[in-house]
Parts: structure tokens; sequence; C-alpha cells
């Protein structure tokens, strides 16, 4: 095998690179080079002593340490540099029109339940009423039917189900619903609040030390799905919200804010005392064939 040459300062991405030449596969090669080019280029800029580079290895020991079967602390660290949403906008650019995506964040559970249209998704009555309603329409503005919304918030207080087992309800502030003709949908929730990210671990260490805080501004989330078009995974945010140009998570974009409007008491509809209405309508994309 020929090599370049021996390791030195000024040729190391080079040598490190040609030693991968036969890489058995072609794209596992790109990126590494591509990596080993822009690290290479990080250390020489940065020149760090040997304890703050022992530093920068024992932060994603930390890391990985923290990481269990619901805890991803790596998946944490890429949303906190602003990398989740980065890979988000590289993989979902939408055409014209079609609604826009975000993080799904790491509290979506699969088996959340199918509920009739109109449920309340708030199953301890707790917190600010609030119907949320809309459309799932392609992008020439058509209804799409059967499309299947599953929707996801935090309380009022800025909790999810999964992270207070025993004090609320399993499946609170969950559900999942489908559409019909009209491709309208509509359910009753409650004000979701603002929320740190999990700061327990190096991450919530690492945005402390940068003087950064871990909070999200409230949001519910979408997965919207219907066969032929590609499948939407969003937020929507409350434009009033004290973190809503800082998220911890940079998922914030201006067109997924909703008006969180406050309406009076409408018993006809099942609300005996005043409550927020949220209109949102949601367009897909088709799947390109
Ligand atoms: C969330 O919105 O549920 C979330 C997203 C990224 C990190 C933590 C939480
Ligand atoms: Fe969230």
């Amino acid at each position: 095998m020929t090599e370049q040459g021996f390791f030195t300062e000024a040729d190391s991405a080079d040598v490190v690179i040609s030693r991968n030449a036969a890489a058995k596969d072609a794209r596992l090669a790109e990126v590494m080079a591509v990596l080993i080019r822009h690290l290479h280029a990080a250390v020489k800029e940065i020149e760090p002593t040997e304890e703050e580079w022992f530093k920068a290895i024992m932060f994603l020991t930390d890391t990985g340490h923290m990481c269990n079967d619901w805890r991803q602390e790596f998946i944490l660290l890429s949303d906190v540099l602003g990398l989740s949403m980065l890979v988000d906008a590289i993989n979902n650019r939408k055409p014209s029109g079609a609604s826009e995506s975000t993080v799904l964040g790491p509290f979506h559970v699969a088996d959340a339940p199918d509920l009739p249209m109109g449920a309340n998704i708030c199953l301890d009555q707790k917190g600010e009423p609030m119907r949320v309603h809309g459309r799932i329409l392609d992008t020439e503005g058509n209804p799409i039917a059967g499309a299947k919304i599953d929707v996801w918030q935090a309380n009022d207080e800025g909790f999810y189900d999964v992270q207070q087992k025993g004090i609320q309800p399993d499946f609170n502030l969950r559900g999942v619903f489908r559409t019909g003709a009209d491709g309208s949908y509509h359910f009753r929730g409650v004000k979701p609040k603002f929320y740190p990210i999990p700061d327990d671990g190096p991450v919530g260490k690492l945005l402390r030390q940068l003087g950064r805080h871990p909070y999200r501004p409230a949001h519910l989330h979408y997965i919207v799905e219907a066969p032929g078009y590609d499948r939407l995974v969003t937020h929507i945010f409350d434009p009033d919200d004290p973190y809503i140009r800082s998220d911890a998570v940079f998922g914030v974009k201006e067109s997924l804010m909703a008006k969180f409007q406050p309406v009076p008491a409408d018993p006809a509809a099942g609300f005996d005392t005043p409550f927020l209405d949220v209109a949102f309508d949601f367009v897909l994309s088709r799947t390109a064939t």
C-alpha cells in the first residue's frame, strides 16, 4: 500500500485521509474526508493545550455516559449546536406554499391513542382551555381527506406526560386524529408553557457556561401524514412567548407562528368559560415520484 508520507503538522489532514484510500464504502470515505479536513482545520485554528483537548474528550465521554434508553444526550448536543435544525432543513426543502418542518424532539410516543375529531386531549382538567383547529391541504389548496394528525404538547407547567409519570395521566395531552372529506381537524387542549430542554447533564452545563438559557418557547407538536404526500414533522408556536426569539434548539420559524386568541365562553361548543382559539392550516407537499 502506498502512503503519502509521514505525519507532519502541515500535511496532517492529507496524510490521514490518504490512509482511508481503501475504504469499502465510498460515502463513508467522503464523509470521513470532509470531517477530517474540518476537524484538523479547527484544531489548527484553536491550537488547544493538551489539558483543553482532554477536557473536550471528557465532555464527549460524559455526553455518552448520560445516554440511556430514554435520554439521548448526543441528540441534545446536536440540537443546541443548531445541527439538528440544519439536517432538518437540508432534508425537508419544501415547494413554495408547503408548511415548514422543525425538530421532532425526544417526547414523541409512537402509541398515542386514536381519538375522535373534537376530543379533549387534556385528561386532568389542568390549564387554560384551548380549541385548536384548521385544515390539511395540498399545495393547490385542496383538502386532504384521511390525513393522520399526531399531536402532543407540554402542560401548563411545561412538562410532558412522560416526564411526570404518576403525576400526569398516561397519554395526557397527546392524540391521533384523522381528517374527513373536508380535510379539517379540531381538538381541545390547554395552553402549553415554555419549558427547559433536559439540562441536568453535560449539555445543560455547556449551555450555562456559554451564558445560554435552556428554554423552548411554548409550542404544540404535529406529525401530519397522508398517502402520496411527504410526512410533515413540525410545531406551531405562541408568538407572544418570552423565549420565541431565543429557542434553545433554534426550532422556531416565522411561518409556524399561531395566534392564541382569547375568546368568550361558547357553551354550545362545550366551552363554559373563556378560552383560547388557535387556528392553523397545514399544507403538505406531494411525494416526488
Ligand atoms: C421538544 O420540543 O420536545 C424538544 C426538542 C428538542 C430538544 C428537547 C425537547
Ligand atoms: Fe416540545
